[in-house]
């Protein structure tokens, strides 16, 4: 390459070095200084010397997180056009259409997608009014626990440590927004009335986003995302919400983020086990068991037992939370003895005939794949022999 050079005052560009040196020791002199006295100092968590965050590089943690969120990035327009998203890519837009000229007319009848109104009209032709308001309900469960989880994904954007997961971090921020956006135009094409979010989830949300510093890892990505896993896992295979089961994926990634991030930066002994975190714990735990009968009447009407999901919802969590280093207040077998007991009370009352049984020990997610993804992040078994670890790990 070439270059035209430009000649320059040669003592002016070394006086304009030698001011910069000065001024540059001045600044982070004082901010050294501010910073030991706890008085200020620099604020953002970032060393230029060495081009990194605060916290070194963490390569791992961006492969398995911000290179994989954004091979398996998925689009709205492609998977679900009758929402009216323009996410896709002129390239993404013009595969889809090469694939679908070279399929036959059955194929392309299989995957062709519907127009807004023949999407509202499937969901007539499959749900009564009833059924609607339900699969509303409990979406819109979920929903509400999106927009948390973009507030919460974005704070802890700020407060972890490393180049790699912030990274990760960053790509559950987009995740999430786009979970709550896409979320939203999917509900609100059931044209039924969105409900509030009911008194225990607020708790439990208002729990989480409350937390303190990595804490809010537990109640984000443990127990949080743990219930909208069960929920996505339920729910991908009933009619036109088969979009769900892209949710559910990246749920599965951001179960695995807490225990990536501990490998890098261990919680502690002492912040694990601690009385007062196991307590803030607890403060989270307990409105999820609550939230199980508000879902009841809703979730009967889809054939699903509630006593059935919150039970393997719970067992789902306490798993994860022991695999991440949350120490809970009492041992798992004790805790999931106990949620068994609370839900056959509450079922001897809320039903007839009700037979005692081991509802932590259920499973309500269905479908092959999403088990598999379930496999992975709960029993740490490989989804699919010879592919991508399609979780996290
Ligand atoms: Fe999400
Ligand atoms: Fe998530």
């Amino acid at each position: 390459m070439q270059f035209e050079k430009i000649v320059v005052n040669p003592r002016a560009t070394e006086a304009v070095r030698r001011v910069e040196q000065r001024a540059n020791r001045l600044l982070r002199g004082v901010d050294r200084a501010l910073a030991r006295v706890a008085l200020g100092g620099r604020k953002a968590p970032y060393d230029d010397l060495t081009y990194e965050f605060l916290g070194g590089p963490a390569d791992s943690m961006r492969k398995k997180h911000y290179d994989k969120s954004l091979r398996l990035l998925w689009k709205a327009e492609t998977h679900a056009p009758q929402l009216g998203f323009q996410d896709a890519s002129a390239e993404e837009r013009q595969l889809r259409e090469m694939a679908l000229r070279a399929m036959s007319d059955e194929e392309r009848g299989a995957v062709t997608r519907l127009s807004a109104p023949e999407f509202k009209r499937m969901l007539d032709r499959e749900y009564t009014l009833r059924e609607k308001q339900a699969v509303v309900a409990v979406l819109s469960a979920i929903g509400h626990g999106e927009a948390y989880a973009w507030l919460v994904s974005a704070q802890l954007l700020a407060e972890v440590k490393s180049t790699g997961a912030r990274s990760a971090l960053t790509m559950q921020v987009l995740e999430e927004a786009k979970h709550f956006l896409v979320l939203r135009e999917l509900i609100l094409a059931f044209e039924v009335e969105v409900p509030r979010l009911s008194a225990p989830e607020y708790l439990m949300l208002e729990r989480v986003i409350k937390a303190r510093g990595v804490e809010k890892l537990f109640g984000m990505n443990v127990l949080v995302e743990g219930i909208a896993l069960g929920l996505f896992g339920m729910m991908s295979h009933l009619p036109g919400l088969e979009i769900l089961r892209l949710f559910h994926l990246d749920e599965s990634r951001h179960t695995g983020l807490p225990s990536n991030y501990f490998r890098e930066f261990p919680l502690g002994e002492k912040a694990a086990r601690s009385r007062r975190a196991q307590l803030s714990r607890m403060s989270m735990v307990v409105p999820a068991v609550l939230l199980i009968p508000t879902l009841e009447a809703d979730l009967a009407e889809l054939g699903i037992d509630a006593a059935d999901f919150g039970g393997a919802v719970i067992r789902k969590i306490t798993t994860l939370a022991q695999r991440n280093g949350f120490t809970l207040a009492a041992p798992i077998e004790t805790l999931l003895g106990f949620v068994d007991k609370l839900l056959n009370q509450y079922c001897s009352y809320s039903r007839p005939n009700h037979k005692p049984r081991a509802f932590t020990q259920q499973e309500t997610t269905k479908g092959v794949r999403e088990l598999a993804v379930e496999g992975e992040v709960f029993l740490g078994k490989k989804a699919f022999e010879g592919a991508e670890s399609i979780a996290a790990e």
